[in-house]
């Protein structure tokens, strides 16, 4: 998805598209050895040209095939192993569960048509807030724009990556943080699955939050003074999240009680149902 959109933006040409890619792709470089010759390979030639943009064009429309068989392989996997559910408990029997419809089809069309609302005003009312006015100037290689920032939801990583002086250690930080996500089941190790029954969880899990908000502003940011500091706050606790936290807190924690079953947990007490 990541790469998906990443080959998107190069492909308006503009300054950012052209500038976003060469920052990039020469992320590649930061490779002992074999890095400079792994980025000419990439970009077909010895800068970002037509090549580059040709095959960036090619793999925009192949990735999200790829993105449309991994959520083939997500339906799979549900269908084998069942959902969760905010109370994170497993369904025991019928009175645990309710039909897909009319209950999900009309939850699922109101949050649509909430998302729809909210991105029509981006579209009709705001369709240049969230772009760089830096990709209305054509792609030029001779005039490096002041500040080369990516997306905003790419912002806290490159935030993370500009945290870091050495180019290897920046890439390589980057790269964690991402994949790190990957490794939560193995990180946190906790009983419980909801964080509804994890009062230090919770305070942690809003804790990262705050930290992601703040390292997508200083993302945004040029690398220095109070925001090269932010940056490198932020990318630290974002790291001391995921390797001491959780599994820490997963250790100590004392979960509250756990519902005996989902009708339990939603049904009122004295209730007919
Ligand atoms: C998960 C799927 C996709 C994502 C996240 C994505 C993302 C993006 C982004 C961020 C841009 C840059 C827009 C801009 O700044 O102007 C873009 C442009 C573009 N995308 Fe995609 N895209 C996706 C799927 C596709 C598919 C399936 C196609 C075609 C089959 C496609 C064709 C294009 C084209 C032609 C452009 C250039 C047009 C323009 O710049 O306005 N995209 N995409």
């Amino acid at each position: 998805m990541m790469a998906t959109a990443f080959f998107g933006y190069t492909l308006p040409w503009g300054q950012m598209s052209f500038w976003g890619a060469t920052v990039i792709t020469n992320l590649f470089s930061a490779i002992p050895g074999v890095g400079d010759s792994i980025v000419t390979w990439l970009w077909g030639g010895f800068t970002v040209g037509d090549q580059t943009l040709n095959r960036f064009h090619s793999l925009h429309h192949l990735l999200p095939f790829v993105i449309v068989a991994v959520v083939g392989l997500h339906l799979v996997a549900l269908h084998r192993f069942g959902s969760n559910n905010p109370t994170g408990v497993d369904t025991k029997d019928v009175g645990d569960t309710i039909p897909f419809h009319p209950y999900y089809t009309v939850k699922d069309l109101f949050g649509l048509a909430v998302l729809f609302l909210f991105f029509s005003w981006f579209l009709f009312y705001e369709p240049n807030a969230l772009l760089n006015p830096d990709n209305y100037i054509r792609a030029n290689p001779a005039v490096t724009p002041a500040h080369i920032v990516p997306e905003w939801y790419l912002l806290p990583y490159y935030a993370i990556l500009r945290a870091i002086p050495n180019k290897l250690a920046g890439v390589t930080a980057m790269l964690t943080s991402i994949l790190v996500l990957f490794a939560l089941p193995w990180l946190d190790t906790s009983p419980v699955r909801s964080g509804r029954f994890r009062p230090m969880f919770k305070v942690f899990y809003w804790l990262l939050v705050a930290d992601c908000v703040l390292l997508t502003y200083a993302g945004g940011e040029p690398p220095e003074g109070t925001w090269l500091i932010m940056s490198r706050i932020g990318a630290v606790y974002y790291f001391v999240h995921f390797f001491l936290v959780l599994p820490l807190v997963a250790r100590i924690e004392r979960p509250r009680p756990l519902p005996t079953s989902i009708s339990q947990a939603v049904l009122p007490a004295t209730g007919s149902g």
